[in-house]
C-alpha cells in the first residue's frame, strides 16, 4: 500500500473512520478483542485484534458448525519470567504468532508489561516481574517471537496499571525518576529491542491526567525522546475525552463505536480537531494495516500446530517452576505412591481470568500428570477429593453448559456466540469461589492410613486472580485458611512421625503468605499458573526427569505489609477520583529490601536446583559503550542442570541516592551435565547504570561493584570497574556533565 497516497484519496470522514475502531466483537473471528473499519472504496480491510498474553483468546466455538477453535495456553507471564529463559520466552511468542496468524489475528494485544509493585496485583500474573529489565527483556522476546511470523505484537499497558483496584479512574502520582528508571523503563527497552507494532495505553491517569489523553507520556516521551514509530491505541474504554485522546497522541479508539466516530467528526467540523494531527493518526493505523496479514492476502488455515504448540508449553512451564525449599525431599523416586491432597492436584488451575484467558482444549491436572508417569497415587484420597460436592458441582457445572451449547449448536440459535466464554469464565470463576478456597475436610483416620500406607504426601495449594480485582489480604486468598493449615499441620505430624516426606505445590498467580507453615513441610514448589501442560511438568520436576532452573522474578515478601508499596495500596480517595502515591519511588521490590536491609521470605533471583554450580574466572572490561562481564559456571553437582547467571551492579555515591544493587544482566546456561562448564559473557550497556537527575540522565564516576550470583542474595564473585562520569539526555545522546 502506498500509505500517503491512499491516505490522499481518503475523505475526511473516512480518516476518521480508521482511528476509530469498528465497535463490538469482531465479526470476523468470534471472541477476538476488536477489529478496525474497512473502506471498501480504497481497498482498506478492517483488521483483527485479540488477547493474550498467554495465548490467542477467541472463542473456541462457532455459531453453526461443530469445528472447533481451541488455542494452546501457556504459562502466564510471571511463569515465564520465572524462566529467566529469553529463547523459551520467543518460542513461546512465535507459537502464539503461529495460532494468531492460522486464526486470523493481525494483531496480538499482548505482552503485558506492568511491573509487580504489590503481590497482591491482580494482573501480576500476565506482567513479568517487579524488575523493568527482566520485564522489558521478556517482554522484548515475547514480541520478536510474535512479530517473526507476521503477526503485530502491542506492549500494554502503558503505563502505571500496576493494580486493578479502581483501574478505571486512580490517578498514580509518581516522581518523575521512579516512572523513568522503574515503569517507563521496562517498555523503553522492549521498544528498543523489538520494535512492536503497538502500544497500548493503560485505564489510570498518571499525575493528574489519564494515560490515554496524557501529551506528556504519549508524544514528548514516547515519539520524541523514544522515536517510537508503531501504532498507539487506547485500552477498551479508556479515558474520558476522546478528542483530548487524538490530540494527545492516540492513533487508534478501541473498541470505538458509531457515537464516537460521529463525535469526532463533529470535533473536526466545529476546529476542535486538526486535519494534520488527523492525518498523523490515520496514516499510523493504515501502516498497521498494511503490515497485517489481512492486507497482505493470507487466509487464515484455521488449524494451527496445537500439538507441536503443546511441547514448547511443556518446555516454558517446566523451566519456570522455582523451589523454595527441599530437605531431601525432591526428586521422588518413580516407584513412590503418593498421598495427592489439595483440589488442585486434581483440577489444577492454568491461568488467570479475564481478558488474559486463552480457551485451550484441556488442562493437564497434577494428578493427570503422574497418573501419565506411572505414578500410584492413594486412591482412597483422590476419591475423597473427587466426591467433594465442590468438586461435582464443578464437573456437572460444565458438563450442564457444555450440553447447552451444543443443543443450541444443532439449532443454531445466536446464543452460541456467548456461550462458549461463558463456559470458561463461569468454570473457572466456580472454580475460584467454590473449589479452590475450599478447603477438602479429610478424616485423621485417613491421613494416619496414608502416612502409613504411602510413601510421600503432596498437597496443592491454589489461588487464582483475574483481571479487574486486585487480590485480597485475607484468609482463602493471601492468606492460607485455617483448614489448609490444619491440612499442612495434620499430614506433617503424620506423615513426619513414619519418617515421610510433605511437599507443598503453590499453583499460584503471585505470591501467598509462606513462613507461618513452611516449616511443617520439607519441600515447597511454586508452579505458578503455567498453563495446559502444566500437569506433566510437574511431574518431571518432582521425579527428577527435569531439575527446576526457575527463578523468582519477584520478592516473595515474609510480610505483606513489608512490601514499601502495601503502605500505600490501593490509594485514597480523591474528590470523584482516587488516588496513590507511589510513596516508595525508585524503591520497588529488591531496590527496597536489599537498600534498608529487610529480609524477605524468599529473595529476587532465589530458586533452588537438584544441583550445585560453581562460578569462576570473572573478568570484567570497558568496551566502548559497554562493560562486558565474562565468568566460568560449572556444574558440580550429581545431575544435569540449567543454572541462572545474574548480573547485579552496586553504584558509587554519588549526588544521587541509589539502591543498594540493580539488575543489569542475566543469562541462562545450557543444560549442563555434571562437571561441564560454559563460559558466559553479560554486556551492560552503559546508559543501563545512568539515574534520572530530574532533567537528564547521570552515570556517576567511581568504582562499581560487579556483584555475579546466583540470587540477589547469594553473589559468588566480585569484581570492581571504574568509570568516568557520562551524562545523556532524554534521547540518550551524550551531553557534557
Ligand atoms: C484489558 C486489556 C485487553 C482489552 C481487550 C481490557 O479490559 O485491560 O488488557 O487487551 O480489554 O480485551
Amino acid at each position: 500500500m502506498n500509505v500517503d497516497e491512499t491516505l490522499n484519496n481518503a475523505s475526511i470522514e473516512e480518516k476518521l473512520s480508521l482511528i476509530v475502531g469498528g465497535g463490538g466483537l469482531p465479526k470476523k473471528v468470534p471472541g477476538g478483542a476488536g477489529e478496525t473499519r474497512a473502506i471498501d472504496l480504497l481497498n482498506i480491510p478492517s483488521i483483527v485484534l485479540a488477547d493474550g498474553p498467554a495465548g490467542v483468546r477467541i472463542s473456541p466455538f462457532r455459531i453453526g458448525s461443530l469445528d472447533t477453535y481451541y488455542a494452546t495456553a501457556f504459562p502466564n507471564e510471571i511463569a515465564l519470567a520465572s524462566t529467566w529463559n529469553l529463547n523459551i520466552v520467543e518460542e513461546v511468542g512465535k507459537a502464539i504468532g503461529e495460532e494468531a496468524r492460522d486464526y486470523g489475528i493481525d494483531v496480538m494485544l499482548s505482552p503485558g508489561l506492568n511491573i509487580h509493585r504489590i503481590p497482591l496485583g491482580g494482573r501480576n500474573f500476565e506482567y513479568f516481574s517487579e524488575d523493568p529489565l527482566l520485564s522489558g527483556k521478556m517482554a522484548a522476546a515475547y514480541v520478536k517471537g510474535v512479530q517473526s511470523v507476521g503477526v503485530g505484537a502491542t506492549l500494554k499497558h502503558f503505563v502505571a496499571n500496576d493494580q486493578e483496584t479502581n483501574r478505571l479512574m486512580i490517578d498514580i502520582v509518581v516522581s518523575e525518576r521512579a516512572l523513568r528508571e522503574i515503569y517507563l523503563r521496562a517498555f523503553e527497552i522492549a521498544i528498543e529491542e523489538s520494535k512492536p507494532w503497538a502500544i497500548m495505553g493503560s485505564y489510570n491517569k498518571l499525575n493528574g491526567k489519564y494515560t490515554v489523553q496524557n501529551e506528556w507520556l504519549l508524544t514528548k516521551v514516547l515519539r520524541e525522546e523514544w522515536g517510537y514509530e508503531g501504532l498507539v491505541m487506547t485500552d477498551w474504554g479508556a479515558g474520558d475525552n476522546q478528542i483530548e485522546q487524538i490530540k494527545a497522541g492516540i492513533d487508534l479508539i478501541m473498541p470505538g463505536n458509531d457515537e464516537i466516530l460521529k463525535k469526532l467528526i463533529e470535533a473536526y467540523k466545529n476546529g476542535l480537531l486538526d486535519e494534520k494531527i488527523i492525518n498523523e493518526r490515520a496514516k499510523k493505523v493504515l501502516e498497521l494495516v498494511s503490515k497485517s496479514l489481512t492486507y497482505k492476502g493470507h487466509k487464515p488455515s484455521n488449524k494451527p500446530d496445537l500439538e507441536a504448540h503443546a511441547k514448547i508449553a511443556y518446555d516454558a512451564a517446566v523451566e519456570g517452576f522455582v523451589l523454595l525449599k527441599n530437605d531431601n525431599a525432591l526428586p521422588i523416586s518413580k516407584d513412590a505412591k503418593v498421598a495427592l491432597f489439595g483440589l488442585g492436584s486434581y483440577i489444577t488451575v492454568k491461568g488467570g481470568l479475564g481478558s488474559g484467558i486463552a480457551h485451550s482444549k484441556y488442562t493437564i491436572s497434577i494428578a493427570e500428570g503422574l497418573k501419565e508417569k506411572g505414578i500410584k497415587i492413594d486412591e482412597e484420597i483422590e476419591r475423597v477429593h473427587k466426591n467433594h460436592p465442590y468438586f461435582e458441582i464443578f464437573r456437572n457445572y460444565i458438563i450442564l453448559l457444555k450440553r447447552i451449547y451444543e443443543e443450541s449448536n444443532k439449532s443454531n440459535i445466536e446464543a452460541h456466540r456467548f456461550l462458549p466464554p461463558i463456559i470458561e469464565r463461569s468454570a473457572t470463576l466456580a472454580y475460584a469461589y467454590f473449589g479452590v478456597n475450599t478447603e477438602i475436610k479429610i478424616e485423621d483416620s485417613l491421613i494416619e492410613k496414608a502416612a502409613k500406607e504411602d510413601d510421600i504426601a503432596i498437597i496443592t495449594i491454589s489461588r487464582i486472580s483475574g483481571e479487574g480485582l486486585d487480590r485480597m489480604p485475607i484468609k482463602g486468598d493471601y492468606y492460607l485458611t485455617d483448614g489448609e493449615i490444619e491440612l499442612i499441620k495434620k499430614v506433617s505430624n503424620e506423615f513426619r512421625k513414619q519418617g515421610k516426606k510433605v511437599v507443598v505445590i503453590l499453583n499460584i498467580p503471585s505470591p501467598i503468605e509462606i513462613v507461618s507453615w513452611r516449616d511443617y513441610v520439607d519441600a515447597i514448589l511454586v508452579i505458578w499458573t503455567s498453563g495446559q501442560e502444566v500437569g506433566r511438568a510437574v511431574a518431571d520436576v518432582l521425579l527428577g526427569i527435569v531439575n527446576p532452573s526457575g527463578k523468582l522474578p519477584i520478592t516473595w515478601p515474609k510480610e505483606l505489609y513489608e512490601t514499601p508499596a502495601m503502605r500505600t495500596f490501593p490509594g485514597v480517595p480523591k474528590e470523584n477520583s482516587q488516588y496513590l502515591v507511589y510513596e516508595e519511588d525508585i524503591y520497588v521490590g529488591y531496590r527496597y529490601y536489599d537498600t534498608f536491609s529487610v529480609e524477605p521470605a524468599y529473595e529476587f533471583g532465589y530458586g533452588l536446583s537438584y544441583t550445585k554450580f560453581d562460578y569462576s574466572n570473572l573478568s570484567i572490561t570497558k568496551e566502548g559503550d559497554k562493560i562486558k562481564v565474562s565468568l566460568k559456571v560449572k556444574n558440580v553437582g550429581q545431575c544435569d542442570g540449567k543454572e541462572v547467571v545474574q548480573v547485579y551492579v552496586r553504584a558509587p555515591r554519588g549526588k544521587l541516592n541509589k539502591p543498594f544493587q540493580e539488575l543489569k544482566g542475566f543469562y541462562k546456561t545450557k543444560l549442563l551435565k555434571p562437571n561441564e562448564e560454559e563460559n558466559v559473557t553479560i554486556e551492560i550497556p552503559m546508559k543501563h547504570l545512568a539515574s534520572f537527575n530530574g532533567s537528564s540522565w547521570v552515570v556517576e564516576g567511581g568504582e562499581y561493584e560487579i556483584r555475579v550470583g546466583s540470587s540477589s542474595r547469594d553473589i559468588r564473585l566480585i569484581g570492581k570497574v571504574t568509570i568516568e562520569k557520562v551524562c545523556f539526555d532524554v534521547k540518550w545522546n551524550k551531553i557534557s556533565c
